[in-house]
């Protein structure tokens, strides 16, 4: 699939049909997270691949009710990734805490990779760290940054707003339009 064409097209993927992940196509969402970019190439983020349905409901359980993808993760999605990252492995610059880009980047690549695979994902970040981390056995010195359920899509989710080009972007000088 043409780049531009993923960029376009990947959503966050909140229903998924009963199809399985194969392996391959596992590796290669985990390869496109592996060769991202990273604070001074530290590479400090971790995936845990979870299947197994009681942790998935576990870790359903540390997202509130409300939370929109809880069903997904914790029921339809055959497969939950859950991103860690060691904040020491990063860097930290005017109380910016790369960590968390890193990370970020990391999913941002796999989520690409897998709707250009035909999965997909749906970043979580709305959940209990603490109990994220006792349903998969997470380190203390580990943060989990972000879970995504992976699948493959029941439907094409609709497209969601944008805002334009020229609220977000200025010329030379804060506040000049392009
Ligand atoms: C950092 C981050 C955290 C998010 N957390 C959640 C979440 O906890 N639950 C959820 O359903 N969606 C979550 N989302 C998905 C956003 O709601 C979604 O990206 C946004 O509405 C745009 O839709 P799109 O991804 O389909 O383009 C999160 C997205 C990001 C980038």
């Amino acid at each position: 699939m043409e780049l531009y064409e993923v960029l376009k097209n990947r959503r966050s993927v909140r229903k998924y049909n009963n199809e399985d992940v194969g392996a391959d196509k596992l590796e290669k969402v985990l390869e496109a997270a592996r060769i991202a970019p990273s604070w001074s190439n530290q590479q400090c983020w971790t995936f845990i691949v979870v299947r197994d349905p009681e942790k998935k409901k576990k870790l359903a359980e540390s997202m509130p009710e409300n939370n929109p993808a809880r069903k997904a993760v914790g029921e339809t999605a055959p497969v939950v990734l859950v991103l860690c990252a060691d904040p020491a492995e990063s860097g930290k610059q005017d109380d910016k805490e790369y960590y968390l880009l890193d990370a970020g980047l990391a999913m941002q690549q796999l989520m690409l990779a897998a709707h250009a695979e035909g999965l997909g994902t749906c970043w979580v970040a709305w959940f209990d760290e603490d109990k994220a981390r006792e349903a998969c056995s997470v380190p203390e010195d580990q943060r989990i940054v972000g879970l995504t359920p992976l699948g493959v899509p029941e439907k094409q989710p609709s497209e969601k707003p944008r805002k334009d080009l020229k609220e977000i972007v200025y010329a030379e000088e804060w506040g000049n339009p392009l």
